[in-house]
């Protein structure tokens, strides 16, 4: 698992050992150090010279968005500083570095590990040419929280899902290997429970059993260690009371002892100074003691390493030896980068200069499309094919070509994204289009209502283009309300009353709680923030020459009571019955979730039948096949996706009501029939034990395949596992 691998790694050794024997402490230190430069993601800027890596002072670099002067900055270190030793510039890829892919949130429900490839490839080898040689992605937290703003960043509520989703994009990241020039080392963060912040809100504590901390929120890192992710980055939060900076039990114990990482990681932005505000750490050079004894190599934007560690040393609370292992994991990712070899290899000013790259934005295009959700369509509203003869495209959403980029597209052209009012009128050539945008996405007063609601009544059909500003996703802006913003419901209203048939377009990176709306509208698209081919995907989709695939990655609560609300809960004594009172449910509000983990609609009408399994007892090391039919009944060719669930009836700890376990796909033309094939492999079926250590247990297992984890919908059977 480490990043340095083949013939290469003995002189790789060789050139360390070299190093880390002139190396003086501040120069090592210089090599644990990590600076922001042009751009700033936390609550601190650094001020960076060419004196800091002349000197050897700053070994790392995020943000720095000119691949001009990333050249420079190398040259300065590679030719000028006393050990030639070469930056290792980084940066936040989230969902695309120039061309935008959906949020991650969106990108997830497409389902689909191969589209989750591909994107993070062509990010990777935009970023490679801008001269970053390591992303701080993927996000792998798992969050069942629509308040937290970070859920926008991650594949949503489920483990299994997020743990595809981790190695589908190191291997999109990492591409053909480190040292290609095209390829960018990933950090899977943040390790691990931060999706759990309580209450939703950013950075708050974290409650949370070991147990289940072991079997859903560190199952993704495990992933991506499988995947060989090159870093890793602790989460802000805590387990257990115990800061994820300073938590040697996982990080060093489980991740490096255990799983065998010996790739880097990095901390978070100030995680490691935290540790002070965590009341762990006394100081500084506590906490960098705490730090570097759980297992963290750089520290990102904190003073701790640089200024911390030496005073650590002086008071014997680490030994050299102890920075010496961490600088070694540093240089042996420069070197698997390719970086003393190469230090020139990525930063290509010429490499935009053509504008954006055509196949990249073809690519955004497919991503885009397969996001979208469409969630209701009564009477078959959509598609609007034959197009209407008069179009009201309104609400603060549709000319609004910034948003749709979503949280952490820092190194895109903020209005290079088609914007949902230029992608319809493109696709509706011959109709007659107006646009209202009705109220803010925020703020503002209700004026402009009255002006929506007259092009509603002109209208054949509304698209009501609502939802979130990309600033409302993302770090630090969680949402205690995540109801539509500003005037947005009252603009909502006054168009539905209208009585024109009315269509949702919804931009947002989290469920938006606003069950009314679903129910008093024809239709709704959930589009998340889809990137820079937005309009065009969700033009496609009105029109039906796309026709939608995406499932809800997550469930969607009818409301915050419902919080936390997920597929894979475990069962209760006293399950929800209306009939009786003392049973699991809520005098004002439903149990069920307005929309199940995987709902997404289609305009065609693909039906499951005849499950079979190819034998009903499956043993450890075997692997089971499992089939279904399924029918395309509607009258468009379209994609369906089926899931594969199990669920453990009897076990010696309660098992949740349901797992996903795999996804299926296929491509039906009307009236076609087709078989799809599910592998379940019997260890899979392990679990976590309250010793967190994983068991296989003997007896029955359910066996669940459906559109989506709606009960109702699900065909199953029942196997036994000897
Ligand atoms: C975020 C990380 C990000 C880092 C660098 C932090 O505040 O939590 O996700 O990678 O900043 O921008």
């Amino acid at each position: 698992m480490s990043p340095t691998t083949g013939s290469s790694a003995e002189g790789s050794e060789q050139r360390i050992d070299g190093l880390l024997a002139a190396m003086t402490l501040e120069e090592k230190l210089g090599q644990l150090t990590l600076r922001t430069a042009d751009l700033v993601s936390g609550p601190k800027a650094s001020e960076v010279g060419t004196d800091d890596i002349r000197t050897g002072r700053v070994g790392s670099l995020l943000h720095l968005r000119d691949a001009g002067r990333a050249l420079e900055i190398q040259r300065i270190a590679v030719e000028a500083s006393r050990l030639a030793i070469p930056v290792l510039f980084t940066g936040d890829v989230l969902h695309g570095e120039r061309t935008v892919f959906p949020i991650p949130l969106g990108e997830a429900a497409a389902f689909d590990p191969d589209l989750w490839r591909r994107t993070a490839r062509a990010a990777a080898v935009e970023a490679a040419a801008d001269g970053i040689a390591l992303t701080f992605a993927p996000m792998l937290d798992v969050s069942r929280d629509p308040r937290w703003g970070r859920i926008a960043e991650c594949a949503g509520e489920d483990h299994w899902l997020t743990a595809r989703f981790a190695a589908a994009k190191v291997a999109g990241f990492q591409g053909k290997g480190l040292a290609d020039r095209q390829s960018i080392a990933a950090t899977a963060k943040h390790l691990a429970g931060y999706g759990l912040a309580m209450a939703g809100r950013d950075y708050a504590t974290v409650e949370v059993s070991d147990r289940t901390f072991h079997e859903v929120y560190l199952a993704p890192f495990a992933a991506a260690v499988a995947a060989g992710t090159a870093c890793l980055m602790p989460a802000f939060t805590d387990q257990a009371a115990v800061p994820m900076h300073g938590n040697a039990r996982i990080l060093r114990d489980v991740v490096r002892d255990t799983w065998g990482f010996e790739g880097v990681i990095v901390s978070d932005y100030g995680g490691i100074d935290e540790l002070v505000q965590h009341g762990v750490a006394e100081d500084l050079a506590h906490a960098a003691a705490i730090a570097l004894q759980a297992g963290i190599d750089i520290d990102l934007m904190g003073e701790a390493y640089p200024k911390g560690l030496p005073e650590a040393l002086a008071r014997g609370l680490v030994a050299e030896a102890d920075v010496d292992r961490s600088v070694r994991r540093v240089l042996a990712l420069k070197a698997a980068l390719g970086l003393f070899d190469d230090p020139y290899g990525r930063g290509d000013p010429a490499f935009f200069s053509r504008g954006p790259i055509p196949a990249h934005r073809k690519l955004a295009l497919e991503a885009a499309q397969k996001s979208i959700v469409l969630v209701t369509n009564r009477d078959a509203v959509l598609p609007l094919d034959p197009a209407p003869a008069t179009l009201a495209v309104i609400g603060p959403l549709a000319d609004a070509a910034p948003e749709m980029l979503g949280p952490w597209a820092m190194y895109a052209a903020p209005d290079h994204a088609v914007s949902l009012l230029t992608g319809i009128e493109a696709a509706f050539a011959g109709t007659r289009i107006r646009h209202e945008p009705g109220c803010s996405i925020e703020g503002g007063d209700e004026t402009a209502i009255a002006a929506a609601v007259a092009a509603a009544r002109e209208a054949d059909r509304v698209i009501l283009c609502l939802g979130e500003a990309l600033s409302m996703s993302g770090e630090a802006n969680s949402r205690g309300n995540p109801v539509l913003p500003g005037h947005q419901a009252a603009l909502a209203r006054a168009v539905i009353d209208t009585g024109k048939p009315v269509v949702v377009v919804l931009s947002c990176g989290r469920p938006i709680l606003e069950p009314w709306l679903f129910e008093a509208v024809d239709a709704v698209l959930v589009t998340w923030f889809l990137g820079s081919e937005a309009g065009h995907a969700v033009a496609d989709v009105l029109t039906g020459s796309v026709n939608p695939s995406g499932r809800l990655p997550v469930t969607w609560p009818v409301a915050l009571g419902q919080v936390p609300i997920f597929m894979g809960r475990l069962p209760t004594g006293r399950p929800a019955r209306t009939s009786e009172h003392y049973t699991a449910k809520y005098q004002d509000l439903p149990v069920d979730p307005l929309f199940a983990f995987g709902h997404g609609l289609s305009y065609s009408r693909f039906e499951p039948s005849n499950l079979q399994v190819e034998s009903r007892t499956i043993a450890p090391g075997e692997t089971l096949q499992i089939t279904v039919d399924v029918t395309n009944h509607g009258p468009r060719a379209g994609e369906t996706t089926l899931l594969l669930f199990s669920r453990d009836p009897v076990a010696s700890i309660s098992r949740p009501l349901l797992e996903l376990r795999g996804i299926g796909k296929a491509t039906l033309e009307p009236g076609e029939k087709t078989t799809l094939a599910f592998e379940l492999v019997a260890d899979d079926l392990a679990f976590i034990g309250p010793d967190l250590q994983p068991r296989l247990e003997p007896g029955a297992i359910d066996l669940f395949v459906g559109p989506s984890a709606e009960a109702n919908r699900l065909l199953g059977t029942r196997i036994e596992l000897r």
